[in-house]
């Protein structure tokens, strides 16, 4: 049997507070610190701790080539190596754990950025009771708490020295830009015609022309792409289409097409839209949500551990999400996107790898309401009346 160490781990110290019921009876109350040390994989959900005498061994073991376990005992306390690899961190030749850790090589992650996606995720977060939490700790006054926040705008000279620009001509774009307002009001009974499904989903995710490049296959789509790689893809959850049964979807962008994963009962598809949302209540009535996820493995199949890749991926469906909310006022409709996001029930649900397929973030568009209950930002008056 051999041995390697695992291709992407992060060693954090962490120092952890308690309440020490004694220490609280001085006469200047403390917390109680404890140190560790925590060991951050790509390749593994959670966390796990570490001592010295681990990371020093983890520290000698190779994470390239395979080596046999007695040669490895011969130089490192058994125990150790032992508890390595049960945490997960050296990784035995054809074991689960070295498919996973092989997802992350093969799809050519930079270290800091894999080992950062893959602990930033959400499982079953609730963003309703952790609002509640903080409005607990800064007792509903979160200015008083967090003090003033910095300036809407940066000044880097007098106002004197300023050179006045023209004001921007109205257009239909402008026109369309003023209408954008994030939607937190959608019509919980209308449901979406086919043809906006249809017409949104081709403008913001279709392509347009399909090419070779320098031998590379790429597409054209509306929106800019790193390297033009275009590694986005939509998964639907589709909750009240006409003509769409209620499930969860992909979208093809070459066939424009929806792909059907699964069908949903009306429950089910609330449950699943409410946890992958965060229990963001406002967004559960879009009739379809979409969820950005990237396909790593074709943005670094390029950008070969490139410090710049994992940026360049968010970047991409930054612009793909203002497509869609552009697409989706020009035709009347309204659409909102969140970061705020449970990605591991996302995956769970659509059967994704976080390492090659990642959930960046949620977005929907459907009717607006007629009457408004959640906040919007309008100051404009360009959707609701003042
Ligand atoms: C990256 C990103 C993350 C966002 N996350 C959330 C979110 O978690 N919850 C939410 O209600 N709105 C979210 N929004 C929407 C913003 O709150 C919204 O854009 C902002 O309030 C300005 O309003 P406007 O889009 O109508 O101009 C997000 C927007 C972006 C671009």
């Amino acid at each position: 049997m051999r041995l390697r160490r695992c291709h992407c781990v992060v060693i954090q110290p962490r120092e952890r507070f308690t309440i020490d019921l004694e220490l609280m009876l001085r006469e200047t109350p403390r917390l109680a610190s404890t140190f560790e040390w925590v060991a951050l994989a790509a390749h593994l959900d959670a966390e796990v701790r570490v001592d010295l005498d681990e990371i020093a061994v983890l520290g000698k073991v190779s994470a390239h080539a395979w080596t046999d376990r007695s040669q490895l005992e011969y130089e490192h306390p058994t125990q150790t190596l032992q508890s390595l690899e049960a945490k997960g961190l050296l990784v035995a030749e054809h074991t689960a754990t070295a498919n996973a850790d092989d997802s992350v090589r093969t799809t050519h992650w930079e270290g800091l950025s894999a080992v950062a996606h893959r602990h930033l995720r959400w499982r079953d977060i609730d963003s309703e009771r952790e609002r509640g939490r903080f409005q607990e700790l800064v007792e509903g006054e979160p200015l008083a708490h967090l003090g003033p926040p910095p300036a809407t705008s940066v000044e880097r000279g007098p106002p004197e020295a300023r050179i006045a620009l023209p004001g921007t001509p109205a257009s239909p774009l402008a026109a369309l830009m003023a209408r954008r307002v994030t939607c937190r009001n959608f019509d919980p009974v209308r449901p979406l015609a086919p043809d906006d499904l249809a017409s949104v989903l081709g403008l913001v995710f279709g392509a347009r022309a399909e090419a070779t490049v320098t031998g590379v296959p790429v597409l054209k789509k509306g929106s800019p792409s790193a390297g033009g790689l275009h590694p986005t893809e939509a998964y639907l959850l589709v909750r009240r289409v006409d003509g769409v049964a209620p499930g969860l979807y992909h979208y093809h962008a070459v066939a424009h097409a929806l792909e059907p994963l699964r069908q949903l009962e009306a429950a089910e598809a609330d449950a699943l839209a409410l946890r992958f949302v965060a229990v963001q209540r406002y967004f559960l009535e879009a009739p379809v949500l979409v969820i950005y996820a990237s396909r790593f493995e074709r943005n670094f199949w390029k950008y070969r551990q490139h410090a710049k890749a994992y940026r360049a991926t968010i970047l991409d469906v930054g612009h793909l999400s203002q497509t869609l909310y552009l697409a989706a006022t020009e035709r009347g409709l309204a659409a909102f996107f969140t970061a705020a996001v449970n990605e591991v029930d996302i995956e769970a649900a659509f059967g994704l790898d976080p390492m090659t397929q990642g959930v960046i973030g949620v977005g929907g568009f459907g009717h607006r309401a007629d009457t408004r209950e959640e906040i919007e930002f309008d100051p404009l008056h360009a959707v609701w009346p003042a």
